[in-house]
Protein backbone atom coordinates (compact mmCIF):
# COMPACT_ATOMS: atom_id res chain seq x y z
CA UNK A 1 0.00 0.00 0.00
CA UNK A 2 1.09 3.72 -0.93
CA UNK A 3 0.55 5.21 2.50
CA UNK A 4 2.45 2.40 4.19
CA UNK A 5 5.24 2.36 2.12
CA UNK A 6 5.41 6.48 2.66
CA UNK A 7 4.76 6.03 6.39
CA UNK A 8 8.04 3.64 6.85
CA UNK A 9 9.93 5.49 4.42
CA UNK A 10 9.23 8.93 6.57
CA UNK A 11 10.17 6.66 10.22
CA UNK A 12 13.40 5.75 8.30
CA UNK A 13 14.48 8.85 6.99
CA UNK A 14 13.39 10.52 11.08
CA UNK A 15 14.73 7.51 13.02
CA UNK A 16 18.20 9.53 13.97
CA UNK A 17 15.93 12.34 15.66
CA UNK A 18 13.10 9.81 17.24
CA UNK A 19 16.41 8.62 18.85
CA UNK A 20 18.08 11.28 19.77
CA UNK A 21 15.10 12.06 22.08
CA UNK A 22 14.85 8.97 23.47
CA UNK A 23 18.67 8.83 24.57
CA UNK A 24 18.37 11.47 27.16
CA UNK A 25 15.86 9.87 29.25
CA UNK A 26 17.89 6.65 29.26
CA UNK A 27 21.55 8.60 29.88
CA UNK A 28 19.67 10.81 32.96
CA UNK A 29 19.46 7.02 34.58
CA UNK A 30 23.07 6.06 33.86
CA UNK A 31 24.38 9.52 34.71
CA UNK A 32 23.18 11.06 37.49
CA UNK A 33 22.95 14.29 38.30
CA UNK A 34 24.01 15.97 35.04
CA UNK A 35 24.72 19.76 34.44
CA UNK A 36 21.84 21.87 33.47
CA UNK A 37 22.31 23.56 29.92
CA UNK A 38 21.47 26.89 31.20
CA UNK A 39 23.78 26.51 34.83
CA UNK A 40 20.51 26.93 36.85
CA UNK A 41 20.15 30.46 35.23
CA UNK A 42 16.76 32.29 35.14
CA UNK A 43 16.12 34.51 32.11
CA UNK A 44 14.48 38.14 31.99
CA UNK A 45 11.36 37.04 33.65
CA UNK A 46 12.92 35.39 36.45
CA UNK A 47 11.96 31.69 35.80
CA UNK A 48 14.68 29.11 34.38
CA UNK A 49 16.10 29.60 31.00
CA UNK A 50 15.62 25.89 30.24
CA UNK A 51 15.18 24.48 33.47
CA UNK A 52 17.06 21.11 35.00
CA UNK A 53 15.36 18.90 32.42
CA UNK A 54 18.27 19.72 29.45
CA UNK A 55 21.61 18.28 30.40
CA UNK A 56 24.90 18.96 28.43
CA UNK A 57 24.86 15.15 29.09
CA UNK A 58 21.52 14.01 27.33
CA UNK A 59 22.00 16.81 24.41
CA UNK A 60 25.51 15.43 23.65
CA UNK A 61 24.44 11.76 24.07
CA UNK A 62 21.20 12.68 22.32
CA UNK A 63 23.25 13.85 19.13
CA UNK A 64 25.57 10.96 18.95
CA UNK A 65 23.54 8.21 19.51
CA UNK A 66 21.47 9.41 16.85
CA UNK A 67 24.47 10.01 14.53
CA UNK A 68 25.48 6.33 15.60
CA UNK A 69 21.84 5.49 14.17
CA UNK A 70 22.26 7.22 10.87
CA UNK A 71 25.93 6.00 10.71
CA UNK A 72 24.35 2.47 10.79
CA UNK A 73 21.30 3.16 8.29
CA UNK A 74 23.94 4.76 5.88
CA UNK A 75 25.55 1.19 5.68
CA UNK A 76 22.75 -0.32 5.63
CA UNK A 77 21.52 1.31 2.55
CA UNK A 78 25.10 2.09 1.37
CA UNK A 79 24.32 5.35 1.15
CA UNK A 80 26.48 7.77 3.12
CA UNK A 81 24.70 11.20 2.71
CA UNK A 82 22.39 9.23 5.73
CA UNK A 83 25.23 9.93 7.69
CA UNK A 84 25.19 13.60 7.45
CA UNK A 85 21.62 14.26 7.25
CA UNK A 86 21.30 11.90 10.31
CA UNK A 87 23.57 13.95 12.48
CA UNK A 88 21.72 16.65 11.23
CA UNK A 89 18.66 15.58 12.19
CA UNK A 90 19.76 14.72 15.52
CA UNK A 91 21.38 17.74 16.67
CA UNK A 92 18.28 19.80 15.72
CA UNK A 93 16.07 17.25 17.68
CA UNK A 94 18.37 18.43 20.67
CA UNK A 95 18.30 22.33 19.55
CA UNK A 96 14.09 22.19 18.73
CA UNK A 97 14.05 20.12 22.44
CA UNK A 98 15.82 23.21 24.22
CA UNK A 99 13.28 25.51 22.47
CA UNK A 100 10.40 23.76 23.13
CA UNK A 101 11.85 23.93 27.11
CA UNK A 102 12.29 27.50 26.52
CA UNK A 103 9.09 28.01 25.14
CA UNK A 104 7.28 26.00 28.11
CA UNK A 105 9.55 28.05 31.04
CA UNK A 106 8.49 30.99 29.15
CA UNK A 107 4.84 30.09 30.16
CA UNK A 108 5.24 29.51 33.64
CA UNK A 109 5.57 25.72 33.23
CA UNK A 110 7.59 23.82 35.71
CA UNK A 111 9.80 21.20 34.36
CA UNK A 112 8.23 17.69 33.37
CA UNK A 113 4.85 19.91 33.16
CA UNK A 114 2.97 18.64 30.20
CA UNK A 115 2.74 20.97 26.85
CA UNK A 116 0.24 19.52 24.65
CA UNK A 117 1.93 19.28 21.20
CA UNK A 118 4.81 21.70 21.92
CA UNK A 119 6.16 18.06 24.00
CA UNK A 120 5.68 15.72 20.67
CA UNK A 121 6.29 18.16 17.98
CA UNK A 122 9.75 20.78 19.06
CA UNK A 123 12.10 18.09 18.07
CA UNK A 124 10.23 17.03 15.27
CA UNK A 125 10.38 20.77 13.73
CA UNK A 126 14.00 21.48 15.02
CA UNK A 127 15.28 17.96 13.23
CA UNK A 128 13.53 18.93 9.80
CA UNK A 129 14.53 22.42 9.51
CA UNK A 130 18.04 21.68 10.31
CA UNK A 131 17.89 18.98 7.73
CA UNK A 132 16.36 21.11 5.67
CA UNK A 133 18.96 23.42 6.33
CA UNK A 134 21.71 21.71 5.25
CA UNK A 135 19.84 21.02 1.59
CA UNK A 136 17.69 17.55 2.60
CA UNK A 137 14.67 16.87 0.37
CA UNK A 138 11.74 15.89 2.62
CA UNK A 139 8.62 15.75 0.98
CA UNK A 140 5.42 17.20 1.66
CA UNK A 141 4.29 13.55 2.49
CA UNK A 142 6.84 12.97 4.63
CA UNK A 143 5.49 15.74 6.52
CA UNK A 144 1.79 14.84 6.87
CA UNK A 145 2.95 11.14 8.04
CA UNK A 146 5.22 12.67 10.77
CA UNK A 147 3.35 15.41 12.29
CA UNK A 148 0.12 12.39 12.53
CA UNK A 149 3.03 9.66 13.52
CA UNK A 150 4.78 11.24 15.99
CA UNK A 151 2.45 12.19 19.00
CA UNK A 152 1.29 8.67 19.28
CA UNK A 153 4.59 7.28 18.77
CA UNK A 154 6.38 9.68 21.44
CA UNK A 155 2.75 8.94 23.79
CA UNK A 156 3.09 5.20 23.23
CA UNK A 157 7.47 4.99 24.15
CA UNK A 158 7.05 7.97 26.71
CA UNK A 159 4.08 5.83 28.21
CA UNK A 160 6.35 2.57 28.20
CA UNK A 161 9.60 4.68 29.65
CA UNK A 162 6.85 5.82 32.54
CA UNK A 163 5.79 1.71 33.29
CA UNK A 164 10.12 1.19 33.46
CA UNK A 165 10.15 4.05 35.78
CA UNK A 166 12.70 5.20 33.46
CA UNK A 167 10.07 8.64 33.54
CA UNK A 168 8.20 9.93 36.23
CA UNK A 169 5.49 11.06 34.31
CA UNK A 170 4.16 9.38 31.37
CA UNK A 171 4.44 12.31 28.88
N1 LIG B 1 17.14 15.17 29.25
C1 LIG B 1 18.42 15.65 29.49
N2 LIG B 1 18.98 16.55 28.64
C2 LIG B 1 18.33 16.98 27.54
C3 LIG B 1 17.03 16.51 27.27
C4 LIG B 1 16.45 15.61 28.16
O1 LIG B 1 19.05 15.27 30.48
N3 LIG B 1 18.93 17.86 26.71
C5 LIG B 1 16.57 14.16 30.19
C6 LIG B 1 16.08 14.78 31.50
O2 LIG B 1 16.32 13.85 32.53
C7 LIG B 1 14.59 14.95 31.23
C8 LIG B 1 14.28 13.71 30.42
O3 LIG B 1 15.44 13.52 29.60
O4 LIG B 1 13.84 14.99 32.42
C9 LIG B 1 13.03 13.81 29.57
O5 LIG B 1 13.14 14.89 28.64
P1 LIG B 1 11.94 15.91 28.45
O6 LIG B 1 10.62 15.24 28.58
O7 LIG B 1 12.22 16.66 27.20
O8 LIG B 1 12.18 16.92 29.69
P2 LIG B 1 11.26 17.34 30.90
O9 LIG B 1 11.87 16.85 32.17
O10 LIG B 1 9.85 17.01 30.60
O11 LIG B 1 11.44 18.92 30.93
P3 LIG B 1 10.68 20.05 30.07
O12 LIG B 1 9.49 20.45 30.88
O13 LIG B 1 11.70 21.13 29.96
O14 LIG B 1 10.30 19.45 28.75
MG1 LIG C 1 8.74 16.36 29.03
Amino acid sequence: MNILRIALEAVWFILPAYIANGTPVVISHIIKGGIPIDRGKNFLDGRRILGNGKTIEGFMAGTLVGTFTAFLQAIIANNSSILFFGFLLSLGAMVGDLIGSFIKRRLGLARGAPAPLLDQLDFLLGAVFFAWLGGAYIPHSYMVVLIILTPILHFTTNYIAYRLKLKSVPW
